[in-house]
């Protein structure tokens, strides 16, 4: 069972402290482009079902392109906007449920890809569509330990095709594939408020990890778990609006009011209007890019912040909530100036 309140404790990660500055943000999608009318020729659906319940007309599945590839596009692109040093670069995270190999890490491929210095911090965070706002506390929190390095380099890449189940037509209409990446930089002058929190949960919301059994010694012999996600929609639904709406409302308190945007994770519009609802806000503040993405799990704010930056959506100096929710369960929202 969801819970519907999250724990007294999740207050306790609120951390009003040296900011963030994002010094540049990237993305990068698949060539594929899939709409509702062909997700229709697969499973008993419509662009009308698709489109009013989640917000979403299409979304992109690699056909060749990898975690890697997309990965390093999308960083290659915020690396490029940051106009910056990589040996300055002391961590690179990359925060994905779909890598291409189990070892190495996407972070040590991008390490090597992107010609990153060797002395680097590179590893993967595994937490869903929260993926890359733990990423970007976490690469914050590493800044602070090291006055040696400037930069860190966040990047969240999916590829949810992988782990799809195209004959469930309630999840297959909803995910994409894609990346998006962020360079960011300690700033004193910045306002910071962070919130998460977790609540380990196999039911409402899985995809099993299967290893062929080839241990010899073994006698028991387990049948291995078909490697695809699982969903009950409505309980997430709920637990998103709850979790959303809670965890932006502490970070805006934390940080002495609302912000000026949001960009949240892109798993249903109505998941977002809900939760603006909730806390008094007007949806205009928050950005939507979910028609031409889907749902890409921790790569959906890292794009969505991409889209907004490149767009003039948002200004140098403006305040900015990013917050997400999914898998898990997990969510978190961080409050930053531009
Ligand atoms: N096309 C047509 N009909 C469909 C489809 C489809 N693709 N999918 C489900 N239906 C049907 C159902 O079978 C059901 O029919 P019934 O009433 O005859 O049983 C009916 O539509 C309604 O289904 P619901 O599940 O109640 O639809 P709902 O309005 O809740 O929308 C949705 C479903 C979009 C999944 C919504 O619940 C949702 O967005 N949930 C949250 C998802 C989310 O935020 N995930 C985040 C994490 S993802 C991750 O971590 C990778």
């Amino acid at each position: 069972m969801v819970q519907q309140h999250e724990s007294e404790e999740s207050h306790m990660n609120i951390t009003p402290n040296i900011g963030i500055r994002i010094c540049g943000t990237g993305s990068s999608v698949p060539a594929k482009t899939v709409t509702n009318d062909d997700m229709a020729t697969i499973v008993e659906t419509s662009d009308e079902w698709i489109s009013t319940r989640t917000g979403i007309r299409k979304r992109h599945f690699a056909d060749g392109e990898t975690n890697l590839s997309l990965g390093a596009e999308a960083a290659e692109r915020a690396l490029e906007m940051a106009g910056i040093s990589r040996e300055a670069i002391g961590a690179v995270i990359c925060a994905t449920i779909t890598p291409d190999h189990i070892v190495p890490s996407q972070a040590c491929l991008l390490q090597k890809k992107l010609g990153l210095p060797e002395q680097i911090l590179a590893f993967d965070i595994c937490a869903a569509c929260t993926g890359f706002l733990y990423s970007l506390h976490t690469a914050r929190s590493l800044l602070c330990t090291m006055p040696e390095k400037k930069y860190a380099l966040v990047v969240a890449s999916e590829l949810l095709s992988r782990v799809t189940n195209f004959a469930d037509r309630n999840t297959c209409v909803l995910f994409g594939d894609g990346a998006g990446a962020a360079v960011i930089a300690l700033d004193e002058n910045s306002r910071y408020a962070f919130d998460c929190g977790a609540q380990g949960d196999t039911e409402v919301l899985y995809c099993p990890k299967s290893y062929p059994n080839t241990n010899p010694f073994a006698e028991s012999q387990s049948e291995q778990p078909v490697q695809q996600v699982h969903m009950e929609g409505r309980a997430v639904y709920s637990f998103a609006v709850h979790a959303l709406s809670g965890c932006i409302s502490r970070v805006s308190e934390a940080a002495g009011g609302f912000p000026q945007h949001y960009v949240c994770h892109q798993a249903n519009a109505r998941i977002l209007q809900a939760a603006a609802k909730q806390l008094g806000e007007p949806m205009d503040k928050f950005f939507l890019d979910i028609a031409d993405y889907g749902n890409t799990s921790a790569a959906s704010i890292a794009i969505a912040l991409d889209d907004c930056v490149r767009s003039g959506g948002i200004q140098r100096g403006e305040s900015l909530i990013l917050a997400g929710f999914g898998g898990g369960l997990s969510y978190g929202a961080a409050y930053l100036t531009f």
